[in-house]
């Protein structure tokens, strides 16, 4: 399984998407594109991005009954995604039924991988919102657990809860991990980060990066840097 930097995308239009990525004219790095670029610019985003060369994680995050969400899948998967995700949140059947929307008729569909809780979310929240009384690594491990049952390829989370996730739903268990940044920058809105080297000590498969590549002054050398300090 290749491991791999993907840039989140996280652009309000096709426009200033497309004038980033012409930074990148021989290397073409794996993209993320998450609901703001969707929803303004349609599938059709989708279509051009892999015309041009890249790979692309479609970060929609499906949540609903499982029928709803199969027929969804079944759209992004003519779309050509090559992952895209959903929350474990929504049960094993959703699950379940996400993997039946995905596969193509030759057998062949995008990786699905799973939020487990947003990162957004704190025990607090959990325990007075949610009503969820059960420690918050405890509830994480448990829905990444059930998304590894119900047959999916991965979660999305912390750099820092790569090595329990693999340890839980073992090795071949995809971690997607954003949080990512240089030990000298800017942490932004982030609370637990940890940089490209760190997170591949820890076993992280891919790391999402966004501004610490698309703010940068160069982003073709902080993209490489990324690729240098995960990869080599
Ligand atoms: O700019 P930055 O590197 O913080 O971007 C991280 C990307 O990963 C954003 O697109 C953000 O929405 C996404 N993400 C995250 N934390 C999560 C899930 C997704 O930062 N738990």
């Amino acid at each position: 399984m290749a491991k791999d930097v993907i840039i989140a995308c996280d652009f309000k239009n096709a426009a200033d998407t497309y004038a980033f990525l012409d930074n990148f004219t021989e290397e073409k790095p794996f993209v993320k594109i998450g609901m703001e670029l969707f929803y303004a610019e349609g599938p059709q985003i989708v279509k051009e991005i892999k015309r041009r060369g890249h790979k692309i994680f479609l970060d929609l995050k499906l949540c609903d009954i499982p029928n709803t969400v199969e027929k969804a899948m079944r759209v992004l998967s003519s779309l050509d995604a090559d992952i895209v995700n959903l929350h474990a949140f929504g049960s094993k059947a959703m699950m379940e039924a996400a993997i039946r929307g995905l596969t193509r008729p030759d057998g062949t569909r995008p990786l699905l991988i799973a939020v487990t809780i947003l990162t957004s979310t704190d025990q607090d929240t959990l325990r007075n919102e949610m009503l969820i009384e059960k420690p918050l690594p405890e509830t994480v491990m448990s829905y990444a657990l059930n998304a590894k049952n119900a047959g999916l390829d991965g979660v999305v989370c912390s750099p820092l809860e790569a090595a329990k996730v693999h340890e839980t739903c073992g090795e071949g268990f995809l971690t997607v991990t954003p949080g990512i940044r240089f030990p000298e920058g800017e942490k932004g809105d982030q609370k637990r980060v940890m940089s490209p080297k760190d997170a591949k000590e820890a076993g992280s498969d891919y790391i999402v990066v966004g501004r610490p590549i698309t703010a940068a002054s160069d982003p073709k050398a902080a993209y490489e840097r990324c690729v240098r300090e995960f990869l080599q």
